[in-house]
């Protein structure tokens, strides 16, 4: 697999935002092809194995590969083509929703934490860590948001 380019920090010139919003497309391109290298990577991988986990394993990395090419796409179309911006009122509107959704997603952890401190057998153990690890993802996602609302409403 190809190495990710990053390019390297002139200290001695300033970047310009185009120069930036460049690089940092180029960087988000070449991340993308690794991606779909690992999609295709991942399904040969599930055909030249007869073993359950592994192509379990392979199926969640080739499933997320996909999703980081997508989000990838976003934060170039972002970039380059339609601005993202996140007002006080888009949150507002569903902070309530958002909050109570949260609640879940630390359920969930407290759950699977439960579940894999006794769990005996590495393969059930091993996909119950790895749910515990997606459900911090999603509760940490939606604590950015958290801290983004925050420092608008300092005092919230
Ligand atoms: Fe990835
Ligand atoms: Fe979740």
């Amino acid at each position: 697999m190809p190495k990710l380019k990053v390019a390297r920090k002139k200290a001695a010139k300033k970047k310009t935002g185009s120069q930036r919003t460049k690089e940092m497309v180029d960087v988000m391109k070449q991340w993308q092809g690794i991606e779909r290298e690992a999609i295709d990577t991942c399904t040969e991988l599930m055909e030249k194995s007869d073993n359950l986990l592994v192509r379990q394993v392979m199926e969640i990395i080739r499933n997320d590969s996909v999703q980081h090419h997508r989000v990838q796409q976003f934060i170039i179309d972002s970039l380059t083509r339609t601005p993202v911006q996140l007002k006080p009122e888009d949150l507002a509107v569903i902070w309530d929703e958002i909050e109570k959704h949260d609640e879940a997603e630390r359920k969930t952890i407290k759950l699977g934490k439960a579940l894999a401190k006794d769990c005996p057998f590495f393969v059930q153990k091993t996909l119950i860590d790895y749910l515990i690890y997606d459900e911090q993802k999603h509760d940490k996602l939606l604590g950015e948001l958290e801290k983004f609302k925050k420092n608008l409403y300092p005092y919230a």
